[in-house]
């Protein structure tokens, strides 16, 4: 590794879960202060540098001020902000209740809004400030029952796009990953969800160009780079990291 976030401050919402965790462990292995904010502490990098751990709802906005508060009160800045937070539920709209609807919005959707928000007065005080979202390839084509998902992600980009325009200015970049399948905690409740894992787990390989799905660490690589200096041009894009499952048309695969 080449300290390409040495000095830099970073928070990762959802950062105890699968792709916030490797990132975590990605930013601290480049040199960053790391802090992990998550509803759940469960999950901690085991025999590397730690992150710090921020308990933190991020439908709630006083949980938004109070972790970007500890951080303005340890770090004085912060230069990275990673809204990785996420749920999927999967349903198709008729099956959705409206507390559904709203869950997943407040996570997925409010939750990006409110750190960003309450972010903004300390990224103003970092360096070359990056914000990273996560979308998904869900927000660009659907996936059979997953209907307030695929809405919700469709409202990151749209919003991520939003925001790079209003504080490009700034100096602040934003932009969003949006991946395919990823192995994860998320992606295996998925399988579980919808039939034989081992099954399944062949099926979406064949379908993969790549031939395989993600992992978290694949993700954690685009995610830093985004977040170094080396991406200084690089601001309100939609990134999609799929192994080219969506490069190819559905015949292909006949
Ligand atoms: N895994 C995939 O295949 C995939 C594909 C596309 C997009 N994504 C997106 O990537 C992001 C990370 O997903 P993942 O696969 O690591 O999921 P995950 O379920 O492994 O982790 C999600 C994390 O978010 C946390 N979280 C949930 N609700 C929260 C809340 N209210 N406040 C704070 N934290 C909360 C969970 O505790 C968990 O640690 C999500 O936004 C997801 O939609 C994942």
């Amino acid at each position: 590794m080449s300290n390409m976030l040495s000095g830099k401050i970073a928070l990762v919402t959802g950062g105890r879960g699968g792709i916030g965790r490797a990132i975590c462990a990605r930013f601290l292995r480049e040199g960053a202060t790391v802090f992990a904010a998550d509803l759940t502490e469960e999950g901690t990098l085991s025999g590397e540098a730690e992150s710090r751990f921020i308990k933190y709802d991020v439908t709630s906005e006083d949980d938004a001020r109070a972790a970007m508060a500890k951080v303005a009160e340890e770090c004085g800045k912060l230069d990275i902000l990673v809204n990785a937070a996420g749920i999927e539920i999967e349903k198709t709209v008729e099956q959705t209740s409206l507390a559904d609807w709203n869950r997943i919005f407040a996570i997925n959707v409010t939750g990006t809004f409110l750190a960003s928000k309450h972010a903004l007065p300390l990224l103003r005080q970092g360096q070359n400030a990056s914000i990273v979202n996560f979308g998904s390839y869900d927000g660009f084509i659907a996936d059979p029952g997953l209907a307030a998902y695929c809405a919700s992600k469709g409202a990151v980009h749209a919003l991520t796009r939003a925001m790079a325009c209003d504080h490009g200015p700034e100096g602040i970049r934003v932009n969003a990953i949006c991946p395919g399948y990823i192995d994860t905690p998320m992606l295996r409740s998925f399988f579980r969800d919808v039939g034989d894992i081992e099954t399944l787990d062949t099926a979406v390989r064949g379908v993969h160009p790549l031939r395989r799905y993600g992992t978290p660490e694949d993700v954690a690589n685009l995610v830093n780079w985004l977040a170094s200096d080396e991406a200084r041009y690089a601001s309100g894009q939609l990134w999609v990291l799929d192994g080219a499952l969506t490069a190819q048309v559905q015949q292909m695969r006949i």
